[in-house]
């Protein structure tokens, strides 16, 4: 099956894939994700990035357990009050939507030695990151284009930088700083569109709160 992507199919359906086959991703398709993520915008054209691959077994097996730890952290911190509301009332649309995001995330971090291909993004001087999601995110949709999924995570960055950067030996003085480790491999699941507050309502013209002047319910792709 041919699951390549164009534009508007890679922009509408490139959604979190955590659930992937341990197929490898060939040389090729890399070479190309990677050199469409450099064409990507940076400030003052900086391109202040460093990209790390990982698909030796030893070095993710060695940052599995910094991952899950990170992913045990979110939940009872950050979205201890989600967690706690959801067994509080599990049957609330919320609850079960949560539920489903939890149990997905949880996934990837259960399996995280399993990821075909992560990919590591550094950055340095780029304190908000400006600089290096547009990469990562170009990274994500010529993954797309190519029918290879991804899914993009900040864990590891928040909890554990140090033992990542320990683990992957990057050189501790010169200011790289991880921003998002996005994990790759060819999906177990289909590619759907991602549902969203339709553009609309998140979108004003000319003025805060003024009306953005189109309505799209649903989505606009496909035609
Ligand atoms: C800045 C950022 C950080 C994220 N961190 C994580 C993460 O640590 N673990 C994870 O499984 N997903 C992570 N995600 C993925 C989001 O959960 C996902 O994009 C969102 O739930 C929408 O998913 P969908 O496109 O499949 O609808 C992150 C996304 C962004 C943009």
């Amino acid at each position: 099956m041919n699951d390549d992507a164009d534009i508007w199919e890679a922009l509408y359906t490139t959604r979190a894939m955590r659930r992937m086959r341990p197929d490898p991703v060939p040389l090729d398709v890399q070479a190309r994700i990677m050199d469409a993520a450099v064409r990507a915008p940076s400030g003052g054209d900086a391109q202040p990035w460093r990209f790390l691959l990982v698909d030796d077994p030893e070095v993710k097996a060695r940052l599995a357990a910094p991952y899950r730890e990170s992913v045990a952290m979110l939940w009872r911190g950050h979205y201890a009050d989600q967690v706690a509301a959801a067994a509080a009332d599990p049957e609330s649309e919320t609850s079960r939507r949560f539920v489903r995001l939890q149990a997905s995330v949880q996934y990837l971090a259960d399996h995280f030695e399993d990821v075909p291909l992560l990919l590591f993004a550094f950055t340095r001087n780029d304190r908000d990151g400006g600089s290096i999601f547009p990469a990562v995110w170009s990274a994500m949709l010529a993954a797309r284009a190519q029918g290879v999924g991804s899914a993009l995570t900040n864990v590891l960055d928040i909890f554990r930088p140090d033992t990542t950067r320990a683990v992957l030996g990057v050189p501790p003085d010169r200011g790289w700083d991880l921003k998002a480790t996005v994990a790759l491999g060819y999906p177990r699941g289909r590619w759907g569109v991602a549902p969203r507050r339709p553009a609309h309502e998140v979108t004003f013209r000319n003025g805060w709160g003024e009306p953005a002047g189109f309505t799209a319910d649903a989505p606009l792709w496909p035609r």
